[in-house]
């Protein structure tokens, strides 16, 4: 018989060294609350253990403790991830119909919560890092322009900090939609640490964004799904509890909520010495990174205090490893570090190899990591992967997301595409940004830009068409 999953898991997790989410990294003697969530202490909504979507007892005293420890003036417990948050984020701040100016590199999410309400999104196209070969911040200009331009929006809605790593300066960028009375949104998935530390940025809570989703379970030791939205003023908490209720499970897992508490508690007691543990795991990894003589780090080793093109700042956590000067790319990479040292990366890409870090790392999984770096730099020679243009070009809107997305369609090989109105997300790494939502109209540079990401081997999802070469368009229009 096929081995099943849980045998997989037992097999595989006690031999890996996971360089991905969540950010317990097994790490049991730092969270011990870990081991015990089990069936044994698997209940529902029961009397004396309150009601997530209608809070007034022990869930409530949990989350006012948390928005007490994340500086928030309200904060709610999510156990479908930053997901729910997002969609119930935007649902509180919109009607049908609505505009709303949002960064192109937004999370999936934020694209299904367009279509879900009927919205009309103005996109602020985030600045690229060439070097990198990734998304930069998004500019204080951009979202001015927008703003200016799009006087109809009345929300803001960005993602910072990025997957790799890179914060745009949401002090500046919040006051400005302030003043212009825009509500922000900040996607703030990436950074639940944020904050708590010098060592790490300020965070989107503290920049005074009305609404601010977080995964705890990425970067912090909880399980995964679990995460937080924190919420500035009492009417839009009121809001966003009703829209909770609509997107979220009604039978919470008491597990993943303890999972919550429990981070937020440790948190609260013990946060110098678990950021001064994890700044010095960092700090352990940069000293082994400045050996490095080909693969490049992303804030680390001699690539530290460099000035980056279109960077506002870094956030330390992400440790983004470009392949871009070496004779091998990210894809080749990933597979010495598994099968040789036994680490599992979190995302990889043609140009690189994306490893998070998590409260769970020490100083003894970095340096294993920055080791493993250095043996493999050793063995490389200089060679440089071929670049892509990284920005796609601008293409038009002719029908909304909402119909688009789920109205009947036909592929055609992209090459014929031209003037179709397309029925699918088409998202090229990297960047990592869509080329095309559906309802958008294919032009002749998009159509050569998918075209030399083919080419080069960058990795093109898809969300309808399945078929290598094709993009679904819609058959009426
Ligand atoms: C920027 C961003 N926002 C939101 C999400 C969704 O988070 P979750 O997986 O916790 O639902 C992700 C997930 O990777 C993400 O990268």
């Amino acid at each position: 018989m096929a081995e099943s999953l849980l045998e997989l898991l037992q097999r595989s997790c006690p031999i890996t060294l996971p360089m991905h989410m969540p950010g317990h990294k097994r790490n049991l003697d730092l969270a011990p609350y870990l081991k015990t969530l089990a069936a044994q202490l698997d209940i529902t909504e029961i009397k004396g253990f309150d009601h997530l979507h209608a809070a007034g007892g022990i869930l409530q005293d949990a989350m006012n403790l948390a928005a007490h420890v994340f500086g928030a003036n309200h904060t709610f417990f999510l156990v479908n991830g930053s997901t729910v948050g997002v969609l119930s984020a935007i649902r509180s701040v919109t009607q049908p119909g609505d505009s709303i100016i949002m960064a192109r590199n937004c999370h999936k999410s934020v694209y299904n919560a367009l279509a879900l309400n009927n919205l009309r999104p103005y996109f602020i196209y985030p600045q690229t890092n060439l070097r990198y070969q990734i998304a930069a911040s998004t500019s204080l200009q951009s979202v001015e322009q927008a703003i200016l331009q799009h006087q109809d929006a009345r929300v803001l809605m960005l993602t910072c900090p990025t997957y790799e790593g890179v914060v745009s300066d949401l002090p500046a960028i919040i006051s400005l939609a302030h003043r212009h009375g825009l509500t922000v949104i900040i996607d703030e998935a990436h950074g639940s640490h944020l904050g708590f530390s010098p060592y790490f940025p300020s965070g989107a809570v503290k920049a005074g964004a009305d609404i601010v989703i977080q995964s705890l379970h990425k970067t912090m030791p909880s399980l995964t799904q679990t995460a937080l939205a924190h919420v500035r003023t009492p009417a839009l908490a009121n809001e966003m509890q009703r829209q909770l209720a609509v997107f979220e499970t009604t039978s919470p897992s008491f597990l993943l909520l303890a999972s919550i508490d429990s981070c937020v508690r440790l948190i609260q007691k013990h946060h110098d010495e678990l950021f001064t543990a994890w700044h010095k795991a960092l700090e352990a990894f940069h000293e082994k990174a400045l050996g490095l003589r080909l693969l490049r780090v992303l804030g680390y080793g001699k690539e530290r205090g460099l000035k980056l093109e279109n960077v506002h700042g870094l956030e330390p956590s992400k440790v983004f490893i470009s392949t871009i000067d070496t004779n091998i790319d990210g894809y080749e990479l990933a597979e010495i570090l598994r099968d040789r040292f036994h680490t599992e990366p979190e995302m990889i890409s043609p140009q690189g190899v994306l490893c998070m870090t998590g409260m769970g790392d020490t100083v003894d999984t970095m340096t294993f990591l920055g080791d493993a770096l250095l043996e493999i730099d050793r063995g490389l020679s200089p060679a440089v992967v071929s670049k892509v243009p990284l920005m796609a070009p601008q293409v038009q809107a002719k029908v909304s997301i909402a119909r688009a997305e789920r109205a009947p369609f036909i592929c055609l090989p992209i090459e014929e595409a031209d003037g179709y109105a397309v029925a699918e997300t088409i998202v090229v790494y990297p960047p990592g940004i869509p080329v095309v939502v559906p309802g958008e109209v294919m032009n002749r540079q998009a159509i050569s830009y998918l075209l030399a990401a083919k080419a080069a081997h960058n990795t093109i999802l898809r969300s309808r068409s399945d078929v290598d070469g094709e993009v679904a368009v819609l058959r009426d229009a």
